[in-house]
């Protein structure tokens, strides 16, 4: 369903589609928060992903304010091994549709995740509002929204990257560029990681873990 999309985009000149904002509530999907919220204690999620969804291992994402949709494909993912993380491909084994809309939901109504601020990062704030076209890499912000965090279109969900923890952010990007990460729709995460360079990869995590 992405593909024209993001064909289209991976064409443009660097340019930000600012994602519109999206209302709290539409965060959240069709699961119950409250159950969430026990069934998340039950399987022992908040103990590493933090009783209020912020975790206290920088390896470790947040999810507080995550897209519940966006939350609810990874733990697919990782179900159907799309996705590979040891852990998380056993925490995901046992959990029905059911549980996996219900815990989304109550980590995507918490605060929306926010981080220190730890310096200026300049060329990641370029890549990041305008992308670079001579590259064929395009802004961050037209998927992720001009803040960061977030943002759907009537092609999908692009997750909330601002306020994530840095060394996850990190590992990400280098596991999107190396392939070790490959689930997102059509490769669009391995096209754009793949053309941005290490020293990129660090500015673009230091800079994004503290919005
Ligand atoms: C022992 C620690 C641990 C436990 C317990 C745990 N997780 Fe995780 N989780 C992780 C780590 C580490 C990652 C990052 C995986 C990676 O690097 O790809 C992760 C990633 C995730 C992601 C992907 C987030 C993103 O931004 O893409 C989701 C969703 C998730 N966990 C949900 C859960 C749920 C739901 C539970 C409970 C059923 C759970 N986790 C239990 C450690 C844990
Ligand atoms: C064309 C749209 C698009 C653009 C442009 C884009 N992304 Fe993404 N990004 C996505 C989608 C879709 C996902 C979710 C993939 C999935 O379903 O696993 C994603 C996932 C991610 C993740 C993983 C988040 C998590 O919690 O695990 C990071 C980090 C990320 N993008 C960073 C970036 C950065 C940095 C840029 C700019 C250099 C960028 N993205 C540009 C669409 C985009």
């Amino acid at each position: 369903m992405l593909s024209a999309s993001i064909a289209g985009i991976l064409l443009l000149p660097a340019a930000s589609l600012g994602v519109e904002a999206v209302d709290p509530a539409a965060r959240i999907g069709p699961g119950n928060p409250e159950l969430g919220r026990i069934k998340a204690d039950d399987s022992r999620c908040l103990e590493c992903h933090g009783i209020e969804g912020m975790s206290g291992d920088a390896r470790i994402p947040n999810h507080a304010g995550q897209f519940a949709a966006y939350l609810i494909k990874q733990l697919r993912d990782f179900q159907s091994g799309a996705r590979h993380h040891e852990v998380m491909n056993l925490m995901a084994e046992d959990l029905s549709a059911g549980d996996m809309a219900d815990i989304a939901a109550y980590f995507a109504s918490l605060p929306v995740m926010s981080g220190p601020r730890i310096g200026d990062f300049p060329e990641a704030e370029k890549l990041f509002e305008r992308g670079d076209a001579g590259r064929n890499i395009p802004a961050c912000a037209g998927c992720h929204g001009n803040d960061g965090k977030g943002g759907r279109d009537e092609h999908g969900v692009y997750p909330l990257i601002a306020g994530q923890n840095r060394v996850y952010l990190h590992s990400q990007l280098t596991g999107w560029k190396h392939e070790g990460r490959s689930n997102s729709p059509d490769a669009v995460m391995n096209k754009i990681a793949g053309a941005l360079r290490d020293d990129e990869i660090d500015a673009l995590a230091n800079y994004l873990s503290g919005r």
